[in-house]
This record gives structure tokens, sequence and C-alpha cells, in this order.
């Protein structure tokens, strides 16, 4: 896929501007991980990351008082250190679109990275976070700053006291974007208050949207298979079949451990328009809703055969996905990466809600999981959603918890491990079980 904007350039640099604590690295990276999850190449370029190496993590904080010219010269070198990288990676890496991740909170700062910008041809978004709420902004120092290598031989009231000092000399200097030529979006107390200016592009617009839905309120995805149908019994792909004896003591034992893990509070629960997944939630005392979007994936011709049936009639399609499951598309049917378009609606309305409950399918359980535990579309294909068994994410400040629970009904193992493909680097691998994933970057 190809995103050409009006000025003819491919690349976008949505450029982070706020006061330190304002959520800036949490922002860039939940907007890495969704364009990444659509096949977006996306990379977050953190000058903080840059100081760092460059200065060493442990500055004080007159270090970034703007009257101290040895702390000045050190920042501004690693402003630009990160921006002839991130220039390097679009040009030599087939970068697509980057985050540069610092305060960039003066308007001198913004002419610099917009002058550099312009001579190399990417259009610049900036994502202003503004934040007046102390106690938001004393939980990110909390929850964030402590961690961050800057504080790791501070004791935490010390470390509070130098950020807070830190946060000051940078208000000193600080100027909110009124430029008006500039291309922004304002997001004002975690998105209560959003502004927005000169949007241009489908890129730039679904950045735009995904912020406007992102919210930090602390809130679960419960996911589940539907019980063992009568075609996982029979070993056959796609189709609409009926619950076997075994999917149906599933379907009554579901509300009992939602109930357990809920501890009382409400969630709505989605299905696909799909039978198994209906009556898989069918004793479930919450709000429904069915989405088409979650059906399972097209398996075009090959849907209601089994897998030996397709190697034996479809050999080249056979293989062909086992070479590249991802992007492999059954004749008539669909991709993986067909089913991550169709579902972005879906995520894009999980990042608006609060606790739901999906009943749904292995392909499209995959497709949600690798979005929020931000993984490849090389795994994303071979990890294990075993049936009778529910999901809960929790996503946090940076990465998700993950906990699972497994019903003690015995249903068929629906799992096909990548295979092993001679002569490749590809080995067989089935998925670990990742507990968290943490990004990279801190600021
Ligand atoms: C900056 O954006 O001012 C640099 C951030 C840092 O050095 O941590």
């Amino acid at each position: 896929m190809s995103f050409v904007s009006s000025t003819g350039s491919t690349h976008i640099a949505c450029v982070m501007v706020g006061l330190p604590a304002r959520g800036k690295t949490y922002i860039a990276q939940r907007v890495c991980r969704y364009l990444n999850w659509l096949g977006i190449y996306t990379k977050v370029f953190n000058v903080g990351n840059y100081r760092r190496k460059n200065a060493g993590a442990e500055q004080p904080h007159d270090f970034f008082d703007p009257s101290n010219p040895q702390g000045a010269v050190l920042r501004q070198a690693a402003a630009v250190e990160a921006l002839i990288d991130m220039f390097r990676w679009f040009n030599h890496d087939g970068g697509v679109v980057a985050i540069y991740d610092a305060t960039n909170s003066n308007r001198e700062r913004r002419e610099l990275i917009m002058d550099h910008c312009n001579r190399n041809n990417v259009q610049v978004l900036f994502i202003e976070s503004i934040c007046e709420d102390e106690s938001l902004i004393l939980s990110n120092i909390m929850q964030v700053k402590l961690k961050s290598p800057d504080y790791a031989h501070t004791d935490p009231e010390n470390a509070v006291a130098d950020f807070k000092a830190r946060i000051s000399h940078y208000q000193k200097a600080y100027e909110t974007i009124t430029e008006p030529s500039l291309t922004f979006i304002k997001l004002i107390n975690v998105g209560s208050q959003v502004i927005i200016n000169k949007i241009q592009g489908y890129l730039q617009s679904r950045v735009v949207y995904f912020l406007m839905n992102l919210h930090i309120q602390p809130r679960s995805i419960f996911f589940s298979r539907h019980g063992e149908s009568m075609f996982n019994l029979q070993g056959k792909i796609g189709g609409d079949s009926e619950l076997s004896p075994r999917g149906l003591q599933y379907r009554s034992a579901l509300p009992g451990l939602i109930e357990k893990h809920l501890g009382g509070e409400m969630i709505t629960v989605w299905t696909s328009t799909l039978r198994r997944t209906i009556a898989t939630a069918g004793l479930l005392p919450y709000p429904k809703l069915q989405w088409k979007a979650l059906d399972e994936l097209d398996a075009g011709v090959c849907d209601g055969m089994t897998y030996e049936e397709i190697e034996s009639e479809f050999p080249d399609d056979f293989a062909n996905r086992d070479e590249d499951k991802f992007n492999y598309r059954y004749r008539g049917g669909e991709s993986y990466r067909d089913v991550v378009h169709r579902l972005e609606p879906v995520i894009m309305e999980l990042e608006r809600q609060h606790d739901i409950l999906i009943v749904g399918h292995q392909a499209i359980l995959r497709c949600i999981y690798a979005y929020f535990l931000n993984l490849s579309h090389d795994e994303l294909p071979y990890i294990q959603i075993p049936l009778h068994t529910v999901f809960k994410l929790t996503p946090r400040a940076y990465g998700c918890d993950i906990e699972k629970y497994k019903l003690d009904i015995e249903a068929v193992d629906t799992y096909r491990p990548k295979p092993k493909i001679t002569g490749h680097s590809r080995s067989s691998s089935s998925h670990s079980s990742v507990q968290s994933v943490v990004p990279q970057t801190t600021s």
C-alpha cells in the first residue's frame, strides 16, 4: 500500500509537543502500535534516548534549564541526531510514519524540525498533549518517570522533586502551538477537548481519528473463542456449524467464569454473526452486540474442508499459505491482512469502550491479540488461542497484562504450528505465552 500526500510525499513525521509528564511517549507508542498493526511501517524516535546515550542518563534537573548553555548544546545535538536517523530510516529502511518523541515545546525547535522536514520532503503532523490536571501529572511521574533510567539510582522522593524541577525549567520556555500554518492536533486533558488544524490526507486523518478515541480509564478486554463446534470435531474450517456437546458445556460454564473475574462490574458482549459465537454467548446475562466484522476469516473455496483435503485439492495454495500465512489469501476468500483491515473499526470501538467480552473466532482473536500485545505480522497467524479458555487483557501505561482462565472442559486442539520450511531460515515455532510487552523507549 502506498500513501502519497497532496505534496507528493510518502513520509510523515508525527512530532510530539508538550511539557514532560504529559503522556507524549504513551501516545507515541500507541500510535506506533496501531499503524504497524495496520501494516504501515512506523517507528518512534525518542530524543531522550539519544540524550541519555550522549550525555549520560542521570542528569540533574538543571541540565534542562534553558539558561544552562552546556545542557542546551547537548540537548540540541540529541534532537538533531534523532532527526538525522529519522530521515535515514525514511530513505533507506522503507519507513512510512516516524514519531519524533520529544518536548519540542517552543517555536524555535518546531521551526528547526519544519525546516529539516521540508528539505527532506517529509510531511509534519504535530501532536501536542496539554494537561493541567495535577493528579494525572503526578500519576504519570509516579508510574512512568520513576522507572526511567534517568532515576535508576535515585530514591523516589528525590526523583519526584527533581522531575518537578525539570518540568519548571521547561515551563519557562514553553510555547503552545499557535502557528496557524502548522498541521496539528492538540489533545487537552487526555482528549476531553481536541483541536485540529490543517489535517491533510488519509494517513493523517487516521492518526487524528485514532487519537480522538484514546482514553486512559482502567479497563479490561476479555475474549474467548466459541465453544467447540461440530466442524471443530470433524477438523473442518469455516462454516456455520452448531456447538458440539462439549461446546454446549462451555456455554453453560462461561457465565460463572466471567462473573468470577468481573467482580460485579457490567460488561458488554460482542459476538460475530455466526451461530457458534451467538450460542456460546447465549447464557451470558449482559447486553450483546453482533458484529459482521467479527465473522471468521473467509476461507473462500476451502470453506468447510479439512486441512488434509485442502492439501490434496489445492497443493500450491497450501504450500503458499505455509510460506506466508499473513498475506496468503484463500481463493475467493480472505487473508489475515484482509482481516486486520476489516477489524479496524472494531479496534477503534474497543479503544473507546470500557470492559468488553468478545466471543469470537481463532483468526479474529489472533488479530485482536496481536494489536494489544504489539506482535508482528509474522507471529500473528501462529498465536495460540485454545478453545474453552478465556483471556483477560488489561492495557497498562506501557504494555498489556494477560491472564488466561482455562475451563476444565475437553476440546479438540485446532492449532497448526508453523511448519519447518527446508532451505529457508524458518523454523517450527509455537507461540510462547507472553505475559506482558513493554516498549523500549522512555522519555
Ligand atoms: C526534550 O525533548 O527536551 C528531550 C527530552 C529528554 O532529553 O529527555
